[in-house]
Order: structure tokens, then C-alpha cells, then sequence
């Protein structure tokens, strides 16, 4: 039987508090060690790694230049949307208000389709995807179905709606194909009841099943793409509500700071995907801060957009951090009596 030639798994993923990326490169990991490639993983969390994966796909365009033929070896290996011939990804994204997190929409955008070039890329693309791609495509000979792609959307057991379809469209709009796909529940980065203790065992034996059947599919040659639940172009985000069923508005709200917990060690600015934070911001003397006695203190500042990810607030190993807006604080009620006690299940498209 004729296989199809994978040169290795990436994982791809944006996860301001974990989950999203256990799960892309548990999925990641288990094809890898099926097909027996490399596996390798790849950030998109941090302003900077956002800002370096760009900069090299503009790089991976100026076919000629000095710099690129320079740079080819490691800065390009290890950033999205410079996919390696025959590289299988497994591209994993949060659902934030039923779709792609929105502050990151234009970057997945960016990398996914605006950049695509399928004449330009054509020749670096391995003989196998050519070869997949003249099976698969009958609509026209010019199209290059560039690397074979399973989408993730991990969501905190509400719902994914529109967040799998409308990155399994972004992939297709930019000439990949989306093999497979996963939606799969995890805890709420909200809550503490909402999807607490997800994944867990039986959502990894989910996966590790499902891993086996992609391997199946991608032996048998049977390479078609998967459509999935959703928008692929959706319009609208999902209206948070409060616990009274009104709109919750908390588009504006921050993180609000014990200074007297803090110690102005900076991890929060740190790991805010949104680059925020600002430490020294706002200075507290011995007599606010517990913590540190003696000395002045640089407390963290935020100036910049929130997108209520939690990264800051989980990662603060003070309990420095805390959000009080009345309507965020509503939604979350609401969300854990309605969505608590429901356990949604993994669900895989093939
Ligand atoms: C701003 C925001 C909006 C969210 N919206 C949804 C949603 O619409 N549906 C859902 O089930 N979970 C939602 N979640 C939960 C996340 O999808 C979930 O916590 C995910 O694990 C976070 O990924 P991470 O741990 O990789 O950061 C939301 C979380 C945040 C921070
Ligand atoms: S809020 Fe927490 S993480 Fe941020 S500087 Fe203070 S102690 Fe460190
Ligand atoms: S300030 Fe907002 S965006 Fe930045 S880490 Fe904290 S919750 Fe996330």
C-alpha cells in the first residue's frame, strides 16, 4: 500500500493558561510517535513570538534575498506558517466567546491565508502533498494543497460554536487541507468548577484513539478534508450573559492588584499575551508590601487591552491578582450553573 510520506508533526497553538497546549501537543506527540517522525512545537502566545513568526514568513517569500538564504537554518524551523515540506500540524486555539480569540484572529489570518502563495510555494512543497493534491482536488490542476492540517478548538465546556469551523475555513482559504479535526472540552479558565479536572484520562484515551485513526486515514490515502460543525466566516461572537440573563459588559474590565501580595517579580507581565503589563508602572514602598520588607517595591501596571485570558492572575504565585468587575463576576455565575454539571465530550471529525 502507498503511504503517505508525513516528515514530521508541529504543534501550533496559542495558550495563555495551559490547556490548549497539553492537548495540541498530546495529539501532536501521539501522531508523531505513530508515524515514527520528529514532533515539534511551536508558541504563538507571546506578542514576540507572534512578531518573530511574521517576520520570517516575510522572510520565507523573498525567495532571493541574501537574509533568507541566511536564515534558513534555525530561526525559520521553529515559527508557524514556515511549514516544512510534508509537515503534518496540528494547530490548537482556545475558543474565547464561541470563536478564535479575536486579538488573535488577524495573526492566524496572516499566517493561514494572506500569505499564502500556493504558485510561489509549489516547489517547495514535497512530491507527496503534489501527489495528495491531484487525488483530492479534481477542481483545478493549479491549486497545491500545501501541508495536510488537523484544527483543535479547546473550549471550557460551554461551547465551541463557531471556533473549529472557522479554523478549519482559515485553513482552507489559504490552500492547506484540514484532515481532521478536534473539539475538545477542558477546564474553563474562568472557573474552578466549570470543566475542572479536563482532559482527563478518558478525554486522553479519546485522543489516542483518534490518533490511530488518522494514522489509518492518512495510510489508506485517504486524504479528503473534513468539514465541521459552525461558520466558517462567522459575524458575530457569542453574547456573554449575566446571572440575571442580561449582557454581561466587560469588555473594559482588569485585573485588580493586592500590592500588599505582590513582590514585583514580573511574571504576570511576563506571560500577558496581549504585552500589558507593565512592571513599575506603579511603585508601592515597605510599608504596602508585606512581601518585601525595606525596600521599594515595582508593582505591575495595566495600561494595555485585557482580554480577560487569566494568565497573569493563574501564574501569579502571590494571589496578587484579581478581577472584580460585577459583570465578569456575573457571567461567570451564570456560566457555572448552566454548563458545571453537563460533561461534554470530546468530538472528533475524520
Ligand atoms: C475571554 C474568554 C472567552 C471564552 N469563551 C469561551 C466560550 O465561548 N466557550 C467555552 O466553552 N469556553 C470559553 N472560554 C474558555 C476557554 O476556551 C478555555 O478556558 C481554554 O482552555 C483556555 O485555553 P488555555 O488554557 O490554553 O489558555 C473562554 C475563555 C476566555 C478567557
Ligand atoms: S502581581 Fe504577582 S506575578 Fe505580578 S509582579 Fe506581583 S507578585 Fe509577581
Ligand atoms: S492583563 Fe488581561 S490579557 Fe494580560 S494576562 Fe492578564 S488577563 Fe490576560
Amino acid at each position: 500500500m502507498k503511504n503517505i510520506e508525513i516528515s514530521g508533526v508541529r504543534a501550533v497553538y496559542f495558550s495563555p493558561t495551559g490547556s490548549t497546549k497539553i492537548i495540541t501537543e498530546y495529539v501532536a506527540k501521539g501522531l508523531a510517535e505513530l508515524l515514527g517522525v520528529p514532533m515539534r512545537s511551536t508558541s504563538y502566545t507571546l506578542p514576540g513570538e507572534r512578531a518573530r513568526a511574521l517576520t520570517s514568513m516575510e522572510l520565507s517569500h523573498r525567495e532571493d534575498s541574501e537574509e533568507r538564504l541566511q536564515s534558513t537554518a534555525k530561526p525559520l524551523q521553529n515559527v508557524p506558517g514556515v511549514f516544512a515540506p510534508g509537515e503534518l500540524v496540528v494547530w490548537g486555539t482556545p475558543t474565547y466567546a464561541g470563536r478564535i480569540p479575536n486579538k488573535t484572529l488577524d495573526f492566524v489570518r496572516e499566517i493561514l491565508t494572506t500569505r499564502a502563495k500556493p504558485e510561489a510555494l509549489a516547489d517547495s512543497v514535497g512530491k507527496v502533498v503534489k501527489e495528495i493534491s491531484t487525488a483530492v482536488n479534481s477542481e483545478s490542476d493549479k491549486s497545491v494543497f500545501r501541508n495536510l492540517m488537523i484544527p483543535i478548538a479547546v473550549y471550557g465546556n460551554r461551547s465551541f460554536d463557531n471556533c473549529l469551523a472557522e479554523l478549519g475555513g482559515l485553513m482552507k482559504k489559504g490552500g492547506y487541507l484540514q484532515v481532521a479535526g478536534i473539539a475538545m472540552p477542558t477546564r474553563h479558565t474562568f472557573s474552578k468548577t466549570l470543566g475542572a479536572g479536563r482532559p482527563d484520562s478518558a478525554d486522553f484515551k479519546a485522543l489516542d484513539d483518534f490518533c490511530v485513526k488518522i494514522k489509518h486515514k492518512l495510510m489508506d490515502m485517504a486524504v479528503t478534508p473534513v468539514a465541521f460543525p459552525g461558520e466558517e466566516e462567522p459575524e458575530r461572537y457569542y453574547t456573554p450573559l449575566r446571572a440575571d440573563g442580561e449582557p454581561a459588559k466587560f469588555l473594559k474590565a482588569k485585573p485588580q492588584l493586592h500590592p500588599e501580595k505582590c513582590t514585583g517579580c514580573g511574571t504576570c507581565a511576563a506571560v500577558c499575551p496581549m504585552g500589558s503589563i507593565e512592571i513599575g508602572g506603579a511603585k508601592a514602598n515597605s510599608d504596602d508590601v508585606a512581601a518585601v520588607p525595606g525596600r521599594a517595591v515595582n508593582l505591575p501596571a495595566f495600561p494595555g487591552i485585557c482580554i480577560k485570558c487569566q494568565a497573569c492572575m493563574q501564574h501569579c504565585q502571590n494571589g496578587a491578582l484579581y478581577f472584580d468587575d460585577a459583570d465578569f463576576l456575573s457571567h461567570v455565575k451564570m456560566l457555572e450553573a448552566n454548563f458545571a454539571k453537563e460533561r461534554k465530550e470530546p468530538q472528533l471529525f475524520l
